[in-house]
């Protein structure tokens, strides 16, 4: 998963996607078989979702963030019926999000259950293990509807020295962690993400509890991108 944060304006986006798709075609990357997200800012997810109709590729979007309300007056707020327009995925809980902008478990909780009404898959970033603990995913009272999307979501562990750093945790660290999210939740993807780029990616895909990786700043470059879909 490609997650730009704060990052490219729309026609960056469509400059990204072409040579992405370029990359694809000289590079005969096999890109089946592996799922590939972009998360990219809401004003640029509907010319992405635009381009990808002309350049035939398997890719996923995401966005980077949902309301935790229905539609309706609540200024500045995009609603999971505006995404599902748009997207698949939907990244909840960042540590960048619960850092900046005060997100507790409750309105993570109440994020991901807007995700789920709408059918989108929440991509839910944790860092420390209570997050998934005190996560509705494991609560009592969770509803049976929501129960049965249990194994639609996806957990991202994201230690916050390795976001940004240069500095990723070391893959039986992390794998480790995947398999306490495991044992919390079942058998549902985890993926890690910090630091993770075209030489280390492998190091963590390798690993047996890791599905896949959620990356930052190595994803701004499309043929780095590439390069992490190639080795993972
Ligand atoms: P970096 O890959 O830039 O460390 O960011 C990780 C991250 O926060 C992805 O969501």
């Amino acid at each position: 998963i490609a997650n730009w944060k704060s990052n490219k304006t729309i026609k960056e986006t469509e400059e990204w996607l072409h040579s992405f798709s370029d990359g694809v075609k000289r590079k005969g990357v096999n890109v089946e078989g592996k799922t590939v997200i972009v998360a990219p800012s809401f004003t640029s997810l509907e010319h992405a979702h635009y381009c990808l109709g002309n350049l035939k590729l398997s890719l996923k979007f995401a966005a980077q963030d949902i309301s935790p309300f229905d539609e309706g007056a609540h200024t500045g707020e995009v609603n999971g019926r505006q995404i599902k327009e748009l997207a698949d995925y939907v990244i909840v809980g960042h540590s960048e999000r619960r850092k900046n902008f005060g997100e507790d478990e409750e309105m993570v909780n109440q994020k991901i259950e807007h995700s789920l009404k709408q059918e989108l898959t929440p991509i839910v970033c944790v860092s420390i293990l209570e997050q998934t603990q005190k996560s509705k995913l494991k609560s009592q009272n969770y509803n049976s509807k929501l129960k049965s999307y249990e194994n639609k979501v996806v957990i991202a562990y994201e230690p916050l020295f390795a976001i940004g750093s240069g500095k990723p945790d070391t893959p039986e660290n992390a794998n480790e962690f995947a398999k306490s999210i495991k044992n919390e939740l079942g058998e549902i993807p985890v993926l890690y993400g910090g630091s993770v780029k075209s030489d280390n990616v492998k190091s963590f895909t390798s690993m047996p509890h890791i599905g896949g990786v959620l990356v930052g700043g190595a994803s701004l470059d499309p043929l780095e991108f590439l390069k992490i879909i190639k080795n993972a």
